[in-house]
């Protein structure tokens, strides 16, 4: 069946290819997208020139990439229902972002929790591309007339600068960017480290606090064997004075796609050691089936989707670019 664009109201998302995704990611965001695409028109990217604001191997790069494609595929988005490309081959990204750099301000950008965490310990060294990165992300987003953005809790200021930006521009030129909304979870928009219910799992971190999605399931059952839990012994949601069990239970809750209330129930009377063992294996039977699903896609396969979703982005991107340039006098 050739593809059609036949939904009313557009979806973008993306993850940077910068080592491999963790349950967090999995969960806060990727694990929405399967069911967005029946809904909406979904153009889901893989961001590696947002990689790239932290040092990178170019080797690591592509592999990242093609790792990052069959993730996606492997977590249910098909190329048949949405557009799946890499921003790379789009130019347009990069020159929006440049256009966009001239309508943010210093302000909007000192104000990013994530810029001030990540070049902490930096000082001047710390690249300029970290600092603008909110705006290729605005780019990303306003380039391909979004409406909603499925993200963690992590990138919701970056939402928030796009819909600033876009209002901005709007205003100053005339209208031509939509103004999009953040599809953030109630529950799992920010996944914590298995070590630490007080730190975001991250991909940085890579050790005993973080699952990825293609992790060995030998290391993933030690992991969870090892994560902290809080004082008492009851299986109970309460992220101020249980933060620990309230991470494991929406993890628990978001892989077995059982209700956290219906978890909480069924451990009733038992302990953290019972808990643990029985999330172990929800994790565990996750994980394999995910990865089953990964092992079916090969290197060339995802590259031709790259390809195919290439052309399909180019459409929407060119129109957009176009009207933009016209309205600040570049023709
Ligand atoms: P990135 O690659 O760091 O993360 C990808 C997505 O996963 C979410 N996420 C989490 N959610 C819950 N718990 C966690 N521990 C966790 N860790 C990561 C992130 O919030 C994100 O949704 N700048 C973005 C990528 C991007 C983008 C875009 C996203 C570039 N352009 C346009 C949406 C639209 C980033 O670095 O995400």
């Amino acid at each position: 069946m050739p593809f059609q664009l036949k939904h009313e109201q557009i979806v973008f998302s993306g993850i940077k290819p910068s080592g491999r995704l963790n349950i967090g990611g999995y969960i806060g965001s990727l694990s929405q997208w399967a069911e967005m695409q029946e809904k909406y028109t979904c153009l889901f990217c893989v961001v590696d020139y947002h990689a790239i604001t932290v040092k990178q191997k170019p080797s690591d790069l592509e592999k990242w990439t093609l790792e990052l494609v069959k993730t996606y595929l492997a977590a249910g988005v098909n190329p048949k229902k949405s557009i799946l490309f890499r921003q790379s081959d789009l130019s347009a990204h990069t020159e929006l972002a440049w256009i966009l750099n001239c309508t943010a301000h210093m302000a909007d950008l000192k104000k990013m929790t994530q810029f001030k965490e990540k070049s902490l310990g930096q000082k001047e060294t710390v690249s300029v591309g970290l600092f603008t990165y909110p705006v290729l992300m605005a780019a990303d987003i306003l380039l391909h007339q979004t409406d909603i953005v499925p993200v963690g809790e992590d990138q919701k200021q970056h939402v928030e600068l796009a819909r600033d930006l876009a209002k901005r521009f709007n205003n100053e030129y005339g209208r031509v960017f939509e103004i999009p909304e953040s599809v953030v979870r109630k529950n799992g928009a920010r996944i914590m480290s298995l070590q630490d219910p007080f730190k975001k799992m991250s991909k940085s971190e890579n050790g005993a606090g973080c699952i990825d999605l293609l992790e060995d399931i030998e290391e993933a059952r030690k992991k969870i064997r090892r994560a902290v839990t809080d004082s008492g012994n009851q299986i109970k949601y309460d992220k101020k004075n249980k933060p620990a069990i309230s991470n494991l239970l929406t993890i628990y809750s978001h892989l077995s796609r059982r209700s956290i209330d219906e978890i909480e129930k069924e451990y009733e009377g038992k302990g953290y050691g019972d808990f643990k063992k029985d999330l172990e294996g929800v994790v565990v039977d996750f994980l394999s089936a995910f990865q089953k699903n990964y092992n079916k896609i090969s290197d060339q396969e995802a590259l031709k989707i790259l390809e195919a979703g290439r052309e399909r982005a180019e459409e929407m991107a060119q129109k957009t670019l176009v009207k933009v340039k016209k309205l600040i006098g570049i023709k």
